[in-house]
């Protein structure tokens, strides 16, 4: 049978912004900040470079080589490669299925407080309770998700390169002028309370020194396994979706270099994101108004616009749009994934994939919401995270137990079965030389299968298990 011409991105810039659309989302916006307020400020800042520049180099590589190389997605990548790894694609199929559906639950969250802060109305936003009384009503989080899954579906409706990649060449460029526009004001902000000044400056030092106090060789393993766990959400690999974003890149883009870009412009929105949020809430609240996840962007952040006066609302305004335009290009790269594998398997087209997807997603959308209202529950997760609702424990299914998982066997698969060799030919299948194979070659044979290891049982709450064994 005559294969049917599959879509692609028009060049390598395309492609560079599209994955990095991917790549740039809540990740980098709410949880790199918190994570570098939490871990050591500067010190997380180093583990987190030296991890993407080895370990997020050498996952991303591993998934967009496959995709190019076997023009298929994950579903059928891994049994293409050999039939008796074909059941990796379907473990790798589940993350994108998982995370769709609180993924536009999040970008319905985001969109609402955009509406709010574009209303004039922000100043409620800053209010105490606000964030939950809005999550748990039954409607409204609906009602704001059913729109922003609406704007995915269309732009992955409109296809590879007319949606995903118009809209990412759009959008891209405006996402990384607001983040440096409010990064700048936020450097200049200064606040005093009779005696105390406290400048953004000030907060700035907080965010690059590294802070050493209590590192203990066992605190620096959970630094360095909470910058691990970051890096893969933060690419977006081990879920398919970078397979699929390299199936669309023509054979003659230098690899290598694309994704070094991608990995650079990842991890400088994160650190720009880092100047932004961590500066402001020192000033207004000090550290300790840095709260986890949603809390920082939803409620902390709402208080600070709010203490900036009026030019808070055009500051939260740029904020919040700036979330959009990275949720948004997050999504679509999840819906496309999850589109593009079902097109492949039912052979249906675009249009009628597309609609099925969303009604699926809207389906399981819902039920998420509903975690917070009817399905009400409060779980301690393995990791020893207490009070997470129905949100959380997809996230930790598919973010913290499925994704070492299939890196794991990615690794073992790639490293030992078809070995480097498999994947560097890709890198260098356009003419260009792949400047890193005796890195990668080392990183996906060695280091990386034993650090996932690690990262897996960590995850799985074995190491807790252990530790509650003997007594401690
Ligand atoms: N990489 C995105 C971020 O940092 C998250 C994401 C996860 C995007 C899964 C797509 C798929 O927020």
């Amino acid at each position: 049978m005559e294969k049917k011409k599959k879509s692609s991105f028009s060049n390598s810039l395309g492609f560079v912004l599209a994955a990095a659309g991917s790549a740039v989302g809540v990740g980098n916006i709410w949880r790199f900040p918190y994570l570098v307020a939490q871990d050591g400020g500067g010190l997380f800042l180093i583990v987190y470079l030296i991890l993407v520049m080895t370990f997020g180099f050498t996952l991303l590589t591993t998934d967009v080589a496959i995709g190019r190389r076997t023009h298929e997605h994950a579903l059928r990548a891994f049994g293409a490669m050999d039939k008796h790894w074909g059941f990796l694609g379907w473990i790798t199929f589940l993350v994108p299925a998982m995370i769709m559906t609180y993924y536009t639950v999040i970008g319905g969250w985001v969109t609402k407080y955009f509406v709010t802060y574009l209303t004039g109305s922000g100043s409620q936003a800053a209010q105490d309770g606000y964030f939950n009384s809005f999550i748990t009503a039954p409607v409204a989080p609906v009602v704001f998700m059913l729109i922003f899954l609406a704007a995915t579906a269309f732009i992955v409706y409109r296809g590879v390169e007319k949606g995903i990649e118009k809209f990412s060449r759009i959008v891209m460029p405006g996402l990384f002028l607001l983040i440096i526009g409010i990064a700048v004001f936020s450097l200049t902000l200064r606040v005093s309370d009779g005696e105390n000044v406290r400048t953004g400056l000030q907060g700035l030092a907080v965010y690059l020194i590294p802070n050493m106090e209590g590192v203990t060789p066992s605190r620096f393993l959970g630094i360095l396994l909470d910058a691990m766990s970051q890096i893969f959400f933060s690419l977006s690999v081990s879920m398919g979706i970078m397979i699929t974003y390299g199936s669309y890149v023509k054979k003659d883009v230098d690899l290598g270099k694309s994704l070094g870009r991608i990995e650079f412009f990842d991890t400088f929105v994160a650190f720009l994101a880092g100047m932004m949020i961590i500066p402001a809430v020192y000033v207004f609240s000090g550290t300790e108004g840095m709260s986890a996840g949603p809390g920082l962007m939803f409620v902390s952040l709402p208080k600070v616009f709010d203490a900036m006066g009026p030019v808070g609302t055009i500051v939260g305004l740029a904020f919040f749009l700036m979330v959009i335009f990275a949720t948004l290009t997050s999504c679509v790269s999840i819906m496309e994934t999850l589109v593009a594998n079902c097109m492949e398997v039912f052979r249906w087209d675009r249009k009628k994939m597309c609609l099925v997807i969303t009604v699926l997603a809207a389906v399981g959308a819902v039920v998420i919401c509903m975690g917070y209202n009817v399905f009400y529950f409060e779980v301690t997760l393995p990791t020893g995270k207490a009070g997470q609702q129905l949100l959380d424990v997809v996230d930790y299914i598919s973010n913290s137990f499925l994704m070492p998982a299939i890196s794991l066997l990615t690794c073992i698969f790639v490293g030992w079965v078809m070995k480097p060799k498999w994947i560097i030919e890709e890198m260098e299948a356009s003419g260009h030389t792949f400047t890193r194979k005796g890195l990668y070659t080392v990183m996906i044979r060695y280091v990386t299968p034993v650090m996932m290891l690690i990262l897996f049982l960590q995850s799985a709450g074995v190491f807790n298990l252990v530790k509650s064994w003997f007594g401690k």
